[in-house]
C-alpha cells in the first residue's frame, strides 16, 4: 500500500513537465575530503516528504551545512542507518 502510494507520487510527479526527473545517483564534490555519492533511487523508498517540504519536489541545494545535519547526517543517526563517519560517505 505505502509502495503503491510512493508509486503514485512519482507517476504524478513525473507526468508534470514543469520541472526535472531525479537522477538515479548523484555525485558531490566534497571538497578535500573526496567525492560524496548519493543514491536518490534507494532513497525514495523512505517517502519523498523525508527530504522535499512539499509535492511536487523542487530541487534541493546540497551543500556542506545541509549535508552535515538535517540534509544527510542527522537522519542517519536518527535512523542508525547509512553513514555517518567522514571517511563512509566522502571517498577519495
Ligand atoms: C533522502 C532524501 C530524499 C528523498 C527521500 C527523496 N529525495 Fe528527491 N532529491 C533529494 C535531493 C538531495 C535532491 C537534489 C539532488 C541534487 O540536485 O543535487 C533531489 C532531487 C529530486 C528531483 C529533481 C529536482 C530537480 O529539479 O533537479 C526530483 C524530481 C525528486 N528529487 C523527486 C523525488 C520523489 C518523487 C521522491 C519520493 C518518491 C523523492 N525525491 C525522495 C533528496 C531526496
Ligand atoms: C530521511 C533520512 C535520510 C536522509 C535525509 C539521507 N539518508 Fe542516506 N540513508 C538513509 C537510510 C535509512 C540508509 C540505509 C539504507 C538501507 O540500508 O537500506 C541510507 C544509506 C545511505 C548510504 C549507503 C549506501 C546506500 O545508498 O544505501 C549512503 C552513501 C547515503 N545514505 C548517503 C546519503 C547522503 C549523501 C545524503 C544527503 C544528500 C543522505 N544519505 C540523506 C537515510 C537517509
Ligand atoms: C552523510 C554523508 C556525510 C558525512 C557523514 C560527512 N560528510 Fe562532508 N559532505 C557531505 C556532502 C554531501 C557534502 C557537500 C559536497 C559538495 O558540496 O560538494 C559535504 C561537504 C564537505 C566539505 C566541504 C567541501 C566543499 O568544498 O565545500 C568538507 C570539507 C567535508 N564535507 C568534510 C567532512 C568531515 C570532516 C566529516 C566528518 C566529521 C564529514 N564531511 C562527514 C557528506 C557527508
Amino acid at each position: 500500500m505505502k509502495k503503491a502510494i510512493i508509486a503514485m507520487f512519482a507517476v504524478v510527479a513525473f507526468a508534470g513537465s514543469a520541472f526535472a526527473a531525479a537522477q538515479e545517483n548523484y555525485e558531490y564534490k566534497g571538497g578535500s575530503f573526496g567525492k560524496v555519492s548519493f543514491n536518490h533511487k534507494t532513497h525514495m523508498k523512505l517517502g519523498c516528504t523525508k527530504c522535499h517540504e512539499a509535492m511536487p519536489p523542487k530541487k534541493i541545494a546540497v551543500n556542506k551545512d545541509y549535508a552535515h545535519t538535517k540534509g544527510c547526517t542527522n537522519c542517519h543517526k536518527e535512523m542508525k542507518k547509512g553513514p555517518t563517519g567522514c571517511k563512509d560517505c566522502h571517498k577519495k
